[in-house]
């Protein structure tokens, strides 16, 4: 038997060589392809951020526009695949409708699931880049028992997603564009955050050389937890039941106490040890969304804003350097948006599936790579006898 370095949590064991996403913790800094995050969110659309995270460089005007086209062209799903949803009990959390539909595309498309044929590869990365938004706006509707709205391939990409969630049948639905922007620019900061727990598991699940419809369910699967994707969950609630100003002291002094297993939920990240750069946009973009709906004085946002003050001030949140991470005004703006906290990690996982593909193509095209094969370090028993039933 070998022995084995022994890094739980892998917090100094890189699993990979990679090009796609640098993230400098201590400074604050997240690249895609090398392009600060804040200059993505500012400039770029979220479907060229996904070309860029695919193709390694920014398209040309005729590249954006075919890619985008073929996007819009993929975003139907089979008939047949409805009756997935139906087979959910109602009340079905949206992240467990994701995982088990997500799964079964890779029943329907047979033909794309050749992972040495890189012609294979890319049409199974459109089709989910494509179908996502089409399926997470289901799994809400279902939800709520509305009916499905098909997708309108004239519209954008967060424009349609915005209409496939709220527009009804019975009236007319018109995409606020500030609201389809703030969409599209939480998709941005969500598209990829380097070795994290899901995009590690898509990694490791693919390694296998499983079809890749199976790996981003495993990627979606990972991401629900709330010490991850299901953070921005979490933070909302945490939010809600603060309920006011004068009772964040009390919270603070929780998560400050060693025998209480509270945390401030939406601050700390195992990576930044400084101001989250995705929590600073998102942030701005709060303001913005909450001034569209003119729901400025939303007393949650007080919250937020008093918690934050307290928290960059206070000796402990300093010295363990615990700042504000995305997912603390991603729940607000979210809910204000009027998604329901059980879809903010779906709309995550819809935006993380462009980084997970990126990632699991990556990899299959390092002949460096791998199965995924992580050794232990055993500290149970030694080779002892069988003992009988009767004799125990
Ligand atoms: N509130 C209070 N104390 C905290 C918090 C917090 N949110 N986060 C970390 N600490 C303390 C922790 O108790 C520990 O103290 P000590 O050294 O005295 O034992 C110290 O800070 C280091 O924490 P850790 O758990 O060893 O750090 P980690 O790198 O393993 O965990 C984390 C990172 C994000 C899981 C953690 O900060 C956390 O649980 N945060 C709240 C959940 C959250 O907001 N998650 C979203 C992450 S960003 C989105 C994503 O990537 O999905």
């Amino acid at each position: 038997a070998g022995v084995f370095t022994y890094d739980p949590g892998f917090t100094s064991t890189a699993s990979c060589e990679s090009q796609i996403t640098y993230i400098d913790g201590d400074k604050g800094v997240l690249l895609y392809r090398g392009y600060p995050i804040e200059q993505l969110a500012e400039n770029a659309s979220f479907i060229e951020v996904a070309y860029l995270l695919l193709h390694g460089e920014l398209p040309t005007k005729d590249k954006l526009y075919n890619f985008d086209w073929t996007i819009r062209r993929h975003t139907m799903l089979h008939d047949q695949f409805d009756q997935f949803f139906r087979g959910f009990r109602r009340d079905a959390h949206p992240m467990a409708i994701m995982v088990g539909t997500v799964g079964a595309l890779s029943a329907f498309y047979h033909d794309s699931t050749d992972i040495n044929d890189p012609q294979a590869r890319t049409i199974s990365a459109h089709r989910m880049i494509a179908k996502m938004p089409t399926i997470a706006a289901r799994a809400y509707k279902y939800s709520i028992g509305q009916p499905f709205i098909t997708p309108r391939n004239d519209l954008d990409y967060a424009s349609n997603f915005l209409r496939m969630c709220f527009a009804v049948p019975a009236e007319d639905y018109e995409v606020s564009p500030t609201l389809a922007r703030a969409m599209d620019k939480i998709f941005i900061l969500h598209a990829d955050h380097e070795q994290n727990a899901s995009t590690s598991t898509v990694r490791l699940a693919g390694s296998s050389g499983a079809n890749p419809f199976a790996c981003i369910a495993s990627g979606i699967a990972s991401l629900w937890g709330p010490a991850h994707g299901g953070a921005n969950e979490a933070a909302l609630t945490m939010l809600e039941e603060i309920g006011s100003v004068d009772r964040i002291p009390e919270y603070v002094r929780k998560a400050k106490d060693k025998n209480d297993p509270f945390r401030l939920m939406g601050f700390g990240h195992r990576v930044y040890k400084n101001y989250d750069p995705r929590a600073k946009v998102m942030r701005d973009t709060c303001h913005a969304v909450l001034d569209e709906l003119g729901v400025r004085d939303e007393p949650l946002l007080a919250v937020a804003m008093e918690l934050e003050r307290i928290a960059l001030e206070d000796e402990y949140f300093v010295q363990k350097k615990l700042y504000p991470n995305i997912d603390f005004y991603s729940g607000i703006t979210l809910r204000a948006m009027g998604f329901p906290t059980e879809m903010f990690t779906v709309l995550f996982a819809l935006a993380r599936t462009v980084g997970w593909i990126a990632q699991w193509s990556e990899m299959i095209e390092d002949p460096s790579q791998k199965i995924g094969r992580p050794r232990q370090v055993f500290t149970g028993s030694p080779e002892r006898a069988y003992v009988k039933l009767g004799d125990r």
